[in-house]
This record gives C-alpha cells, structure tokens and sequence, in this order.
C-alpha cells in the first residue's frame, strides 16, 4: 500500500512494539531498525515517508497531543492517566491486554481509617474510591508497586494484572477490578484533518489487520 504525506508514529519499546509489529507488517509497514538492539529512537521504515520514534509508554499521548507524532500506540490505562486531550482514539487495537486492579495482602485487616494507596495510577485511583465514596491518600510510585504493601508503604495497590503471576509471587490478590486494559491507536486531531487521507489509509489498514487476527484467534480456538 502507497501512503500519503509525511507520517510518524510513536511506540514505546517491549510489549507494544512487539505487538504492534504484526499489525503494522499487515499493512505494509516494516521497520529497518529494532529498537531493542539500535540505540536509535527515529526508526526509518519500508516506506520512506512512514517514521517510528521509540519513546517510554506514558510518554506516548503527550508525543502524538503535541503533533511531535501524528500517530501512537498507547495503553488506556496510560490514556486514562492522560485524559485524552488533542487525541482521537479510532482503533482499538486489542494487544497487550490486561485489567487495571486493586491488589492487597491475602487476608490482610484493612483499617477504617484513610487508606493509603500506591500506584502510577493516580487520576484512576482517584476516579475509583471517589466513585465508592471513599478518600484515600495516593503515593505516586513510577514501577514495583508490588512491594509497598509487603514493606508497609502503603495498604493496597493499583497496577495492571494479566496472568496474576507477579501478585501471587508477592503474596498479593486481586481484590477490585478498574477497568479492562488494551492498547490503541491515537491521532493528533489537528494531523487526522492535515494529513487526513495518509491517516485514514492507515488507520483502515490497521483495522483491517486487527479483524484477521481475531478471526484467526477464533479459527485456532
Ligand atoms: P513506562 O515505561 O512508561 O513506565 P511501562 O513499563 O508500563 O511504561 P510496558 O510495560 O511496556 O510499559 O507496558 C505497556 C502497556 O502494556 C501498559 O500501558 C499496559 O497497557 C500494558 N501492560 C502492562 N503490563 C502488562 C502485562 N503484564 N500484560 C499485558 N499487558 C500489559
Ligand atoms: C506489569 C505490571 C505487573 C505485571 C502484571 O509489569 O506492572 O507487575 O506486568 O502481569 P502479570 O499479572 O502477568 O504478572 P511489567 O512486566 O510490564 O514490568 P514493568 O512494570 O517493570 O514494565
């Protein structure tokens, strides 16, 4: 596929790269590079017209709000932190799956007082005892949220859970669920109007991508 104009797209390396890459071969779009072994953060691509910049997960909405990408891949647990503004979000893209938790020690005697809190999910955590009712105090952490509550920093967490492994390596358990959690496409809106026919190629390629690979899931189930 021939797409028009200038595009750049943000991805973070790990999980959503790795995800990301399948779909985005789907529509005709391999990277020259690999960001876990190029210290590169511009990838060029197939494509001559088509950029990948590697930055840090949460760093993605701010990237593509700003038009510093036109194009990203972000978790809704990170949209959600971020709030979405100068984003459209058109395609969910259905990889790194996962549920936004609360988490605690089994058995654990919560006490009435104020709960603390840790997580880097603050504005969610904020969202989700205020609709309960309750006030809690958040400590902002940047990674490990795990540990707080075995050294007594905190109550409970917020993180994301997938398989469970890491809270049951812990001692920990799920205890309320936020959100469910995959990963989307994000557009600045000023480039979806500027570079709205390249855009809307790719973003129809991408969903064309994501519906054969669930087709696919349901064929080998
Ligand atoms: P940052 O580097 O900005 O702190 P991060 O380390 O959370 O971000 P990743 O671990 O690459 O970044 O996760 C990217 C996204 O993948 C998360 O925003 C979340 O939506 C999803 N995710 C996180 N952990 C898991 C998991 N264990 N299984 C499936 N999806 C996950
Ligand atoms: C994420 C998250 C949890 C873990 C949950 O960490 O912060 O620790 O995955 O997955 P599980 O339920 O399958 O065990 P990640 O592996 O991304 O490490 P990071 O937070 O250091 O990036």
């Amino acid at each position: 596929m021939k797409f028009d104009g200038r595009i750049t797209i943000a991805l973070s390396k790990g999980r959503i790269f790795k995800d990301t890459l399948p779909l985005l071969s789907h529509a005709g779009i391999i990277p020259i590079d690999d960001p876990e072994t190029s210290r590169k953060l511009i990838l060029d691509t197939n494509h001559p017209q088509i950029k990948l910049v590697i930055i840090r997960a949460s760093d993605v909405p701010t990237y593509v709000q700003y038009g510093a990408a036109d194009l990203g891949v972000a978790g809704k647990d990170v949209l959600l932190e971020h709030g979405g503004g100068g984003l459209y979000e058109p395609l969910d893209l259905q990889i790194a799956k996962c549920r936004l938790m609360v988490a605690g020690v089994k058995d654990a005697q919560l006490s009435e007082n104020r709960l603390r809190i840790a997580t880097k999910f603050v504005n969610s955590t904020r969202r989700h005892f205020a609709t309960q009712g309750k006030q809690v105090e958040i400590i902002k952490l940047y990674g490990s949220m795990e540990l707080a509550p075995l050294v007594g920093l905190s109550d409970l967490i917020v993180d994301v859970v997938d398989t469970g492994n890491t809270l049951k390596a812990n001692g920990l358990m799920p205890l309320e669920h936020i959100s469910d959690i995959s990963s989307r496409l994000v557009v600045n809106k000023a480039a979806w109007k500027m570079k709205h026919k390249g855009i809307t190629e790719l973003v129809g390629a991408l969903s064309m991508a994501v519906k054969e690979r669930s087709t696919e899931g349901k064929n080998n189930d």
